[in-house]
C-alpha cells in the first residue's frame, strides 16, 4: 500500500487528508516513481481551495513537483530507466504521496550532486524563475527589477538568477528578517512593504525613471501600485496571486501611466513541449550545479503534515523553499 494526501472538498488547510492506495501498474509511456521529497508551492494552494480548479475534479491529490527514484515502467519507455534519480516540476496534480504514476515524458534526470530535497525544490521554482528572467522579459546587464516576495521560493532564485544577468534587483518582502535573507541572495534594494510604499521607494532608487520589469506573484495586494513602478512601455508580470486575485482591472489604466504592457504566463506554458521541458530544466540544473543559484530548502515537513505546511507558507512565516518528507 502507498500513501497520498486527498482533497475531498475545497476549503482550508484541513482538507488535505492523509489517505492509504494501491498505485496501479504504470501503463504505456508511464512509469512509477518512489517520492523521496515533494516540492510545496503556492499554486497548491490556489487547487485546494478551488481558486484552480483541478482538471479531473475532486477529489484530487496536489502538487506539481517532486524528486525521487523510478521504480517501475510502463510500455514503451526507453528514455528513463529503472532505479534512475529524477524530478519533474510541471504535474500532473498528484505528487503529494510517497509513490506516484507519472508521465515519462514529464521528468528529468537529476544528477549525483544534486540532493533529492534540492531537485523536489528546484523544478517548479527554478524553472519559473527561468522563463520568467530569459523569456517573458530578456533581463539584461544594467537592467534595474522588481521582484516581489523576493525572499520566498521563486522570490528567492529570481535575485540570484536576475543578479548573475547582470541586473541590479529591487525586492519586496515582508519583514526585516526575510530582508537580509533577500540581500544574502543578489537583492540589492529590499524594501519592507508592510512598513514602506515601495512604488516611492523605486522612484527614489531609480531617479524618478522607473523600471523596464516588475515581477509580481503577491497579486491583489500590490498589482496597482506596481504600475506605478514601471516606465512608460514597460512590463507588468503577474505571474502568481499570494494575496488574491487581479480582479476587474480597467485597460485604460495601461494608457494612463504610459502605455504599458501586462502579461500573466504560466510555466505550463513555456514547458508545453518536451524540448521545452528539457531547455527549461537543463538551464537550471546547470545554475544550481554551478553554484550561481542557491536552493534553500528552509522548511520540511512529513508528507502527513502537509496541513501545517501550508499554514506556514500561507501565513507568510516561511523562507525559500519548504518540502514535504514521504
Ligand atoms: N505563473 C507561474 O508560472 C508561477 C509558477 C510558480 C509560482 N508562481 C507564483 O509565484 C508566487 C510565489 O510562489 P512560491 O511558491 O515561491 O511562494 P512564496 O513566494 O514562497 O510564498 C508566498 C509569499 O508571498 C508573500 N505574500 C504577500 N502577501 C501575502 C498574503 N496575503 N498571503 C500570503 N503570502 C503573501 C509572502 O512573502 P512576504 O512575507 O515577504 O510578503 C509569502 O511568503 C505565487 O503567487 C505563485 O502562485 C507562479
Amino acid at each position: 500500500m502507498a500513501r497520498r494526501i486527498v482533497v475531498r472538498e475545497f476549503g482550508g488547510p484541513e482538507v488535505l487528508r492523509l489517505e492509504s492506495y494501491e498505485p496501479p501498474a504504470p501503463g504505456p509511456g508511464e512509469v512509477r516513481v518512489r517520492h523521496r521529497a515533494v516540492g510545496l508551492n503556492f499554486i497548491d494552494v490556489y487547487f485546494r481551495t478551488g481558486l484552480y480548479p483541478p482538471p479531473d475534479g475532486l477529489p484530487f491529490t496536489p502538487g506539481l513537483e517532486a524528486s525521487g527514484v523510478v521504480e517501475a515502467l510502463g510500455e514503451g519507455v526507453v528514455d528513463v530507466a529503472v532505479g534512475q534519480r529524477v524530478a519533474y516540476g510541471t504535474g500532473p496534480l498528484g505528487a503529494y504521496a510517497d509513490l506516484r504514476i507519472m508521465p515519462a515524458d514529464r521528468l528529468v534526470a537529476i544528477p549525483e550532486e544534486i540532493s533529492d530535497e534540492v531537485a523536489a525544490a528546484m523544478m517548479l521554482k527554478g524553472m519559473t524563475a527561468r522563463y520568467l528572467l530569459k523569456q517573458t522579459y530578456a533581463v539584461k546587464p544594467g537592467d534595474t527589477i522588481l521582484v516581489h516576495a523576493a525572499a520566498g521560493g521563486v522570490g528567492l532564485i529570481l535575485c540570484q538568477w536576475a543578479k548573475h544577468l547582470g541586473a541590479t534587483v529591487i525586492g519586496t518582502v515582508g519583514s526585516r528578517e526575510k530582508a537580509e535573507i533577500a540581500r544574502a541572495h543578489g537583492c540589492d534594494h529590499p524594501i519592507v512593504y508592510t512598513e514602506e510604499d515601495f512604488a516611492a521607494r523605486v522612484k527614489e532608487i531609480t531617479g524618478g525613471e522607473g523600471l523596464p520589469v516588475v515581477y509580481d506573484g503577491v497579486g491583489r495586494a500590490t498589482f496597482l501600485k506596481s504600475l506605478d513602478c514601471l516606465r512608460p512601455r514597460g512590463l507588468m508580470v503577474s505571474f502568481g496571486n499570494a494575496s488574491g486575485p487581479v480582479e476587474n482591472f480597467d485597460l485604460g489604466i495601461l494608457n494612463r501611466k504610459g502605455s504599458l504592457y501586462v502579461t500573466r504566463p504560466s510555466l505550463f506554458h513555456y514547458t508545453a513541449t518536451r524540448a521545452e521541458l528539457e531547455a527549461c530544466a537543463g538551464d537550471v540544473i546547470e545554475m544550481v550545479r554551478r553554484g550561481i543559484v542557491r536552493i534553500e530548502v528552509e522548511q520540511r515537513f512529513p508528507l502527513e503534515r502537509a496541513a501545517e505546511a501550508h499554514r506556514a507558507l500561507e501565513s507568510r512565516r516561511t523562507v525559500g523553499a519548504t518540502v514535504l518528507i514521504p
